[in-house]
């Protein structure tokens, strides 16, 4: 999901969407795209403002450059994230479905694994935890003294746990009728929160925690979105290597050959980017 106002990035995000936005050297969107890539989920779609579209489509194209199939669609309204599956029904069909939030960067530690497992349940829904300093600001999952999810709330006063909701989530295919069923909230939306305490009352929700040695940034306002391109900058430059990178996860994946990796190096070699893409056929890249 990438529509969204962006409000609190304003005047940042006055005219450009934020996840269009630059997270050191690349667009916000690489990131969660090159997550879903990593779990091996090829078909996606993209649903953004219709004031967006355009761009979404120039910078990403069909997906098949990056060996995936990218598809779009309009929120015609942001009435809420779990209007993604209204907006999605007929692109998810009778398939699962994976929902990221475009604003939503993760990095090392479990997380690739933790998605992996959890696409492996047929049925039910997972959501991924993260202990967080202030879990005000997200929705907040607390367990009983067994480790059992027992409540999840959206941006509560007085959270009942540090764990916060990430913008990650898995479904089964139900998620659709209970997506219908919703009714919009005291602030008007179709909350994610609402859909994920539905699969909590069927007893229906896994939860993965997301340990220690992950990173997750969710680069919603100046601080942590500067926070966001320091770390990604910090990271790269100590290790060598990028994060975030679709072209480098389609090639190390299979999803592309050699070639299709060279077509897309040639597109930026005179830039950092490029010449790091061509490195890696030279095998010369630390990763
Ligand atoms: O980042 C995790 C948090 O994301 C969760 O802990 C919360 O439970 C969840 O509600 C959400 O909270 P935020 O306050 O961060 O949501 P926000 O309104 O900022 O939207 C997150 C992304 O979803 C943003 O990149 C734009 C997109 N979005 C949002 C809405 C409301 C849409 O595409 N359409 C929408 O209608």
């Amino acid at each position: 999901m990438t529509a969204g106002a962006g409000t609190r990035l304003w005047p940042l995000t006055h005219s450009v969407n934020k996840q269009m936005l630059p997270i050191y050297d690349k667009p916000m969107i690489y990131y969660p795209l090159t997550q879903l890539m990593k779990a091996d989920v090829r078909d996606i779609l993209i649903i953004t403002s219709a004031y967006d579209l355009e761009v979404y489509q120039t910078l990403l194209q069909d997906g098949s450059q990056w060996g995936i199939n990218i598809s779009f669609a309009v929120q015609e309204k942001l009435c809420g994230i779990a209007d993604a599956f209204l907006i999605g029904e007929q692109f998810i069909g009778r398939d699962n479905v994976v929902l990221l939030l475009g604003d939503n960067i993760f990095h090392g530690g479990n997380v690739d694994d933790s998605l992996k497992n959890a696409l492996n349940n047929t049925s039910g829904a997972t959501v991924f935890a993260y202990p967080v300093e202030d879990p005000s600001q997200y929705g907040v999952i607390a367990f009983n003294e067994s480790g059992k999810p027992v409540s999840i709330e959206e941006k509560p006063q007085c959270p009942k746990s540090q764990y916060a909701v990430t913008g990650l989530y898995y479904y089964d295919n139900y998620v659709i009728d209970i997506a219908k069923s919703l009714k919009p909230s005291a602030r008007g939306e179709l909350e994610i929160t609402d859909v994920n305490r539905a699969y909590l009352h069927k007893k229906n929700l896994e939860v993965e925690i997301l340990n220690e040695n992950t990173t997750w940034l969710d680069a919603g306002t100046s601080a942590s979105l500067l926070a966001a391109a320091n770390f990604i900058h910090t990271t790269e430059t100590k290790l060598g290597i990028k994060i975030g990178c679709p072209e480098e996860t389609a090639w190390r994946l299979g999803f592309i050959n050699d070639e299709a990796l060279i077509v897309a190096a040639n597109r930026y070699a005179k830039n950092h980017y490029g010449q790091y893409l061509l490195k890696l056929l030279a095998g010369s890249a630390t990763c």
